[in-house]
């Protein structure tokens, strides 16, 4: 039923709306990869409380990331598509690994200096201490690898230094995970401000194309993307602009960056971006669709959350079992 003997996991929040970053980044690479792993892919709804949510907005948000999971390729009988709450083992361990994690370490998070900056009015401890939980999400199921965009690169290397420092004083209890990073995709721009991520928290709608986006506004976006008065397409750190939309074009096509400038080679910026709009927006489409017919379906849905869960939660109590005994929690009686 499940693919390899090698584990991967990885994650999203059901936070705001998913962006093309989080696709290209994250979401395309675990549909390459979910053939060669055994693998979970986790919507992480108890990370998402760090900061403050509406009940009823994240509820309906985590089930449209559940089922996008499914409508961008992952196969719920091959892959565990589950909710982080339904799993009660992640944040039993995270409350362990909170005492094997310093004060220091979760200091230098950028991550968590940016979202306090952000939030200065609810700068809260589980805002603090969300890399030991996602320390925690990793470790409970011996991942050997775990596909993400550049951004979460820190929380991956906290993530080890917390296993290493456990099996250290332990013996060989987890497994060392290794971040994935994608050839192409790993770091997509803000459409407005080539300088900063493209990123669901953006103000400016027009920064971002979200998933949920239509053919006219996807297009539209591309053709507003800020660029240069180069007039060239160029794969060059001194045009980001065009730098990041033609990294957009060759993630979705899977052609070369190279390849790419000698498809537009003589071509203006007005072609090309729509180019780019056009293969985004025919690549998204039979997602959205395929992801409004699941959300219809709810009783096929509440089926997989039911039985992917209890696969999760099979996995991921061996591990958790094993660390309580290695610390020395009384055995359990029953
Ligand atoms: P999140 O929800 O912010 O983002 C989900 C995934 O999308 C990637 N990503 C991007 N990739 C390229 N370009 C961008 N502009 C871009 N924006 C986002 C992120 O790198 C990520 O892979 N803490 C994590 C969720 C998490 C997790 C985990 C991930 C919790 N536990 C365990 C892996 C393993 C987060 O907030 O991702």
């Amino acid at each position: 039923m499940l693919n390899g003997n090698k584990m991967l996991f990885s994650g999203m929040q059901a936070t705001g709306t998913l962006t093309l970053g989080n696709y290209l980044g994250a979401l395309n690479n675990w549909v390459t990869l979910s053939d060669e792993y055994t693998c979970l892919y986790c919507v992480v709804d108890e990370h998402s409380i760090t900061v403050r949510q509406d009940p009823a907005e994240l509820r309906k948000r985590a089930r449209n990331l559940l089922t996008l999971y499914i409508a961008a390729g992952l196969d719920p009988e091959k892959n565990i598509i589950y909710y982080q709450s339904h799993v009660p083992a992640h944040a039993e361990l995270a409350w362990i690994l909170n005492c094997f994690t310093y004060m220091g370490e979760l200091q230098r998070m950028t991550q968590f200096k940016d979202k306090a900056a952000k939030h200065a009015d609810n700068i809260n401890a589980g805002l603090f201490t969300y890399p030991v939980l996602m320390a925690a999400d990793i470790l409970l199921y011996q991942s050997d690898v775990v596909p993400v965009g550049q951004d979460q690169m820190q929380h991956l290397e906290i993530t080890r230094d917390i296993a290493l420092r456990f099996n250290n004083l332990y013996g060989d209890v987890f497994t060392i995970p290794e971040a994935y990073i994608g050839k192409v995709g790993a770091k997509i721009q803000s459409l407005q401000d080539p300088s900063k991520k493209m990123s669901k928290s953006d103000e400016n709608a027009n920064a971002s194309i979200y998933l949920t986006d239509d053919r006219d506004t996807i297009i539209r976006k591309f053709k507003r993307a800020v660029t240069d008065l180069e007039a060239c397409v160029r794969y060059s750190d001194d045009q980001p602009g065009i730098k990041n939309l033609i990294t957009i074009y060759s993630a979705v096509t899977g052609k070369a960056p190279a390849d790419v400038e000698a498809e537009f080679e003589g071509r203006g910026y007005g072609d090309f971006k729509l180019a780019v709009g056009e293969v985004v927006a025919d690549r998204l489409q039979p997602i959205q669709e395929k992801q409004a017919a699941l959300l219809a379906d709810k009783a096929y849905v509440d089926g997989i959350i039911k039985t992917n869960a209890e696969r999760a939660e099979y996995l991921a109590l061996k591990t958790l079992r094993k660390v309580q005994k290695k610390i020395g929690f009384p055995e359990r009686i029953r």
